[in-house]
C-alpha cells in the first residue's frame, strides 16, 4: 500500500487526477470504477480541466460506478447517475453508452445485482477503482456487518450513513434507506485501487482502515489485503496516524 500525503484537498485532487489521466493515456479503453460523494468532486473538476486543456481523451474509456440509491430515477438530482452526468460525464468526451451504474429503478433487485456483476465481467473487470470512505468505514455502500459481501447487492444503509448523506437531501427522511452497491469481492478484484480521503473527520476511521484489524466491521480494512492500493490523503485525514 502506498500512502501519499498532500497538504490539502486541492492537492489531493490534483494528485489523483494525474493517476487517472496516466491510466487513461496508457490504456485508452480502461475500465474505471468511479465513486460519488463530496471527496471526488475536485478530482472530477481536474479531469474536466485536463480534457479541455490538454486533450485528455475519454472516447474509449468505460466506467462502472460503485453504487446507486434504490428508488431514485436517473433524473433525480440526488441520484448518483445525475451526479456523474452533472459532475463529469456531460463535460468530457466519454460516450454515454460506456458509462454504467446500477439501475435504481430496477423492478427486480436480484436480477439487477446479477446484471451488474455480469456487466463488469463482460467489460473484463475493473482496471482502476476509485474509492472514498464513509464515516463508518464503508466503501461503496458496503456497510459494517458480520461478513464481507462479495457481489453486487441491495443493502440497507446505516443510520450513520443516512445522517452523513442527509446534507444532500431536504431532510434525513428523504434519504433512500436502500442502495445497490458493488460487493467487496468486485472492488477487491480491481487491478488497482485509488482511495481518496480528506479532512479531520475521516482521520479516526482512516487509521482503523489502514492499520487496524481486517474486519467486516470496518469494510475498508479489507483493502490491506489488496496488492495495489494507493491512498491519497490530506494532512488532516492523516492526523490520527
Ligand atoms: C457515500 C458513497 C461512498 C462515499 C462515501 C463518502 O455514502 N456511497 O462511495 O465514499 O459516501 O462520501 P464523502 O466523500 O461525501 O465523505
Amino acid at each position: 500500500m502506498k500512502i501519499h500525503t498532500t497538504k490539502n484537498y486541492d492537492a489531493m485532487s490534483r494528485e489523483a487526477a494525474k493517476i487517472i489521466a496516466a491510466q487513461v493515456v496508457l490504456k485508452p479503453d480502461s475500465v474505471l470504477g468511479l465513486a460519488t460523494g463530496s471527496t471526488p468532486l475536485g478530482l472530477y473538476a481536474q479531469l474536466i480541466d485536463k480534457f479541455k486543456n490538454v486533450n485528455l481523451d475519454f472516447s474509449e474509456t468505460r466506467t462502472v460506478n460503485l453504487d446507486e440509491y434504490q428508488g431514485l430515477a436517473p433524473t433525480h438530482p440526488q441520484s448518483y447517475r445525475f451526479y456523474m452526468d452533472e459532475n463529469l460525464f456531460s463535460k468530457i468526451n466519454i460516450r454515454p453508452e460506456n458509462t454504467h451504474l446500477p439501475d435504481g429503478l430496477a423492478a427486480d433487485p436480484v436480477a439487477e445485482c446479477a446484471r451488474y456483476d455480469a456487466l463488469i465481467r463482460s467489460l473484463g473487470g475493473i482496471d482502476l477503482q476509485l474509492l472514498g470512505i464513509g464515516h463508518d468505514g464503508h466503501i461503496g455502500f458496503n456497510e459494517p456487518g458480520d461478513a464481507f459481501v462479495n457481489n453486487t447487492n441491495l443493502t440497507t444503509l446505516d443510520e450513520r450513513t443516512i445522517e452523513a448523506n442527509k446534507r444532500f437531501f431536504a431532510s434525513a427522511a428523504d434519504v433512500p434507506r436502500r442502495a445497490y452497491t458493488m460487493g467487496i469481492g468486485t472492488i477487491m478484484a480491481a487491478r488497482k485501487i485509488l482511495l481518496l480521503v480528506s479532512g479531520e473527520k475521516k482521520a479516526d476511521i482512516l487509521k482503523k482502515a489502514l492499520f487496524g484489524d481486517i474486519t467486516p466491521r470496518v469494510p475498508a480494512s479489507v483493502l490491506q489485503l489488496h496488492p495495489d492500493v494507493t491512498v491519497i490523503a490530506d494532512k488532516a485525514a492523516l492526523s490520527a496516524l
